[in-house]
């Protein structure tokens, strides 16, 4: 009999071993109920405020296929999507966004989840939702947010100041070349941006997927839009979960503007910095010029 009983518990232990261990970010319908009462359940963007209950049933409809009922990214629709390196949704539990006004590692505002949502993202299934009523919109963010704790216990980060915009020119184009030659853009996104860098091959996400550099010369615009502050923001917030981090402890904001401005001469687009940089006939980064001496 004793031995019968100890047999249960070592069988039992090693069961227990065997099967994997759920992680916190699995959580429960239930969890996710008693979530619905917090401050995670509610969002404001400008004068509306949403209702995480009223997302409920937009969310179903048009998410849900891909982000999956408890928001943990694994809809029905996930396993097909090709090629998954681009396609993966996103899973809501971890509580990290890519498109952020706010400090890199800190949670987005109600307002950058909504822009995030109208705007989709380019090169992937995500489409724009921007058909959806505002009022969804916003009750669809307090949705997405309720699936993680994080919002529970933090708040999100004060978005970062962009100055005023100033005017472009010649000098400006050839400054943000050489910013992106120090703080090294390079090494993933290649020297003429053609997402082709010595690292760019080997880059994974934080959930160890493989992941491509932007390329600003094939005519796709950035997942976290596509307008001058856009840009701005992207690269002094970071996009969380990816190896496109911040610069805003090496970029000094009047040197932000000028990369801005760079990478415009880089993308593909028409643009006037990409007519001055022709006229300047300004050449790519060379990566092993010595320092200074770009
Ligand atoms: C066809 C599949 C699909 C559908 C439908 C879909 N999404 Fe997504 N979603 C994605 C993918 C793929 C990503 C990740 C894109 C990436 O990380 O590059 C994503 C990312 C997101 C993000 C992350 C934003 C950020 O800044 O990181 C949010 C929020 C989001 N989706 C909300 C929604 C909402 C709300 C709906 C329904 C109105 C929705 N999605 C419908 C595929 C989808
Ligand atoms: C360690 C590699 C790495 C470095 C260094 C790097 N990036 Fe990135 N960058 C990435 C990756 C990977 C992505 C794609 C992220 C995604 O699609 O989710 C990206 C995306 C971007 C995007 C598009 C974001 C969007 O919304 O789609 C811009 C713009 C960008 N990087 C600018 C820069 C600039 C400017 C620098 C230098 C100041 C820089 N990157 C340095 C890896 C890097």
């Amino acid at each position: 009999m004793r031995t019968r009983l100890r047999m249960w518990a070592l069988l039992t232990g090693a069961l227990a071993l065997a099967l994997p261990i759920p992680s916190w970010a699995q959580l429960t319908t239930s969890q996710l109920q008693t979530w619905l009462n917090s401050p995670a359940a509610s969002s404001h963007v400008g004068n509306i405020t949403g209702n995480a209950k009223a997302g409920a049933a937009p969310y179903r409809r048009y998410c849900v296929g891909c982000h999956g009922p408890l928001g943990d990214g694994n809809g029905e629709n996930a396993p097909y999507m090709q090629p998954p390196m681009f396609q993966q949704p996103r899973d809501f539990q971890l509580g990290v966004f890519k498109c952020r006004s706010t400090p890199t590692g800190t949670l987005p505002t109600d307002q950058d989840l909504f822009d995030a949502i109208t705007r989709g993202f380019d090169r992937t299934n995500m489409p724009p939702w921007n058909t959806l009523s505002k009022q969804e919109r916003v009750d669809l963010v307090a949705w997405v947010k309720h699936f993680s704790p994080r919002w529970a216990n933090e708040k999100p980060g004060t978005p970062i100041v962009i100055p005023p915009e100033p005017e472009v020119t010649g000098d400006r184009i050839k400054a943000g070349r050489d910013v992106f030659a120090r703080v090294q853009c390079w090494k993933c996104h290649g020297v003429q941006g053609m997402a082709n860098g010595p690292s760019a091959a080997t880059l994974t996400d934080d959930l160890g997927r493989p992941i491509a550099p932007f390329n600003f010369t094939d005519g796709t615009r950035p997942k976290c839009g596509d307008s001058d502050q856009d840009i701005y923001r992207i690269f002094m917030t970071g996009l969380d979960g990816t190896p496109m981090p911040s610069f805003a402890d090496n970029i000094k904001p009047d040197e932000a503007w000028d990369l801005v401005f760079y990478l415009r001469a880089l993308m593909s687009q028409h643009s006037k910095e990409k007519e001055m940089a022709k006229k300047l006939d300004l050449k790519p980064v060379d990566p092993n010029a010595p320092a200074g001496q770009q």
